[in-house]
């Protein structure tokens, strides 16, 4: 049987195979929603304009209002022989209203409605994300503000830099993830142009109104250019290069998370709701949770990079590839969405070992740039010669395995006699940390300030 809604030069159906490479239905019944708001607002348009009769607007957007019920309680058989959402609600819409259904499609093209079903779920789900990235962000803040005290090893090349605040690192995801949601909201701002209307490629000899259903359907104006409203995908390209960007600084704290938990860290512990044990080691606590946000970042950036070679090549304008946005775009947004949940629900659970981490974060001679800077402040040695006075000094320390804190005012002054006893007070964790008031710095009353300056900004 040749296709209902366009086989009227078609004497067969579909070859088997082409049935299976060319049907969206699977995957594309996840715009219905979406579909059936561009169509309502399409059918008013047409029934204003008179491009319709009243009665068979109003009937058509009736109809589609079942669609939508039947859809919503599951109870709409969803065909394959259609092809796409688009032709399974028409079809259905004729079946309810008659031949009126036929009307709907006038001064439009699947090609203008795809990419205003497209966009519509894309702003939808970026609505959905930005609160997720603003709830992260909130379990965040209060976890450093808790931590703002918290004393840890900062690292540089993971090995033991200077001694940090535990809230102070964990601010620094709260500014990665604010730029995420600036970057949603940019490509939410650029994508608000409704392609309705463009119809196939060329516009339409009727005469429609494009502002009007724009603005019904909430976007900011009608895209500019027929060609561009129905080959345009860079929408989708944006935000899923946002959603990469954010699905990687997830990875990063996803490994950090993975790191802190070890017993050689410790630095965390996650309870049993977001570790699993293993099947032959008793004594295994595995952060699952976290590997899973660290190893599904993959497939978000898998989607950019599978859509980006799509689209890459295709002439003006519409081609069938395009049908290739969906899969990735729904997987890597709904992968996103459960990465920023389970992150989420991780920091809520996670328990800091303050004792932990503040012994980590006096080894590996971390306190030695304090040392230098000590002998710029009290002694007056250029940088350049405290750093080498310091080195020195680290290196003894290091001969007799002990820390710089334990040697003695003798010891040093061998290295430097100009040294004196007061060097003791910048030379533990504590004082390093409350000494680093530099705007942006870890001082915990630098980080105080920020956390509850985030908690404030994220306010409902
Ligand atoms: N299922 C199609 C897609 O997702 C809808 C547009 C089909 N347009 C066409 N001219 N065959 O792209």
């Amino acid at each position: 049987m040749s296709n209902r809604m366009w086989g009227g030069r078609y004497e067969s159906g579909p070859a088997e195979i082409m049935a299976e490479i060319n049907a969206s239905i699977d995957f594309d019944k996840r715009l219905a929603e979406q579909d059936i708001r561009g169509s309502v607002a399409h059918a008013a348009m047409l029934g204003a304009a008179g491009i319709l009769p009243e009665a068979d607007a109003e009937a058509i957007q009736a109809g589609l209002q079942t669609v939508r019920d039947e859809i919503r309680a599951g109870s709409f058989a969803f065909s394959r022989e259609l092809e796409d959402i688009h032709m399974n609600v028409e079809s259905r819409l004729r079946d309810l209203i008659g031949p009126a259904a036929g009307r709907l499609h006038t001064a439009r093209s699947r090609n203008d409605q795809v990419a205003t079903d497209m966009k519509l779920w894309v702003r939808d789900t970026i609505d959905a994300v930005d609160g997720q990235i603003a709830d992260l962000m909130g379990a965040l803040a209060e976890a450093a503000l808790a931590g703002a005290g918290i004393v840890m090893p900062g690292f540089t090349h993971l090995q033991s830099a200077q001694p940090v605040t535990f809230g102070h690192h964990l601010l620094a995801y709260v500014e990665m993830l604010a730029r995420d949601r600036g970057r949603f909201s940019d490509a939410r701002a650029r994508l608000n142009e409704c392609p309705l209307g463009a119809a196939a490629l060329a516009g339409t000899s009727f005469p429609i109104d494009r502002h009007r259903t724009a603005s019904e359907l909430g976007f900011d104006r009608p895209t500019a250019n027929s060609l561009d409203s129905v080959a345009d995908r860079d929408f989708v390209l944006e935000v899923l290069a946002a959603a990469s960007i954010c699905a990687i600084h997830l990875s990063r704290f996803a490994e950090e998370i993975v790191l802190w938990t070890t017993p050689q860290f410790g630095f965390v512990r996650l309870s049993d709701a977001y570790t699993t044990g293993s099947s032959i080691m008793p004594q295994k606590r595995n952060p699952d949770a976290a590997e899973l946000v660290r190893g599904k970042s993959g497939r978000v950036v898998g989607a950019l990079q599978g859509l980006l070679m799509v689209l890459k090549g295709l002439p003006l304008a519409y081609g069938k590839d395009m049908q290739e946005d969906k899969e990735g775009a729904f997987d890597a947004l709904h992968t996103l969405s459960l990465s920023l949940a389970a992150t989420a629900g991780m920091v809520r659970d996670m328990v800091p070992d303050a004792d932990a981490m503040r012994r980590a974060a006096g080894a590996g001679y971390a306190t030695a740039t304090d040392l230098a800077d000590w002998l710029v402040r009290a002694l007056g040695l250029p940088f350049r010669d405290a750093h080498h006075v310091t080195g020195r000094i680290v290196g003894l320390a290091s001969d007799r395995g002990a820390g710089l804190e334990e040697l003695s005012l003798d010891e040093m002054q061998r290295v430097e006699p100009r040294i004196t006893e007061a060097v003791f007070e910048v030379l533990g964790v504590d004082a390093s940390v409350r000494s680093r008031t530099s705007y942006g710095g870890t001082a915990p009353d630098n980080v105080r300030a920020q956390a509850r300056g985030w908690l404030e900004r994220m306010r409902p």
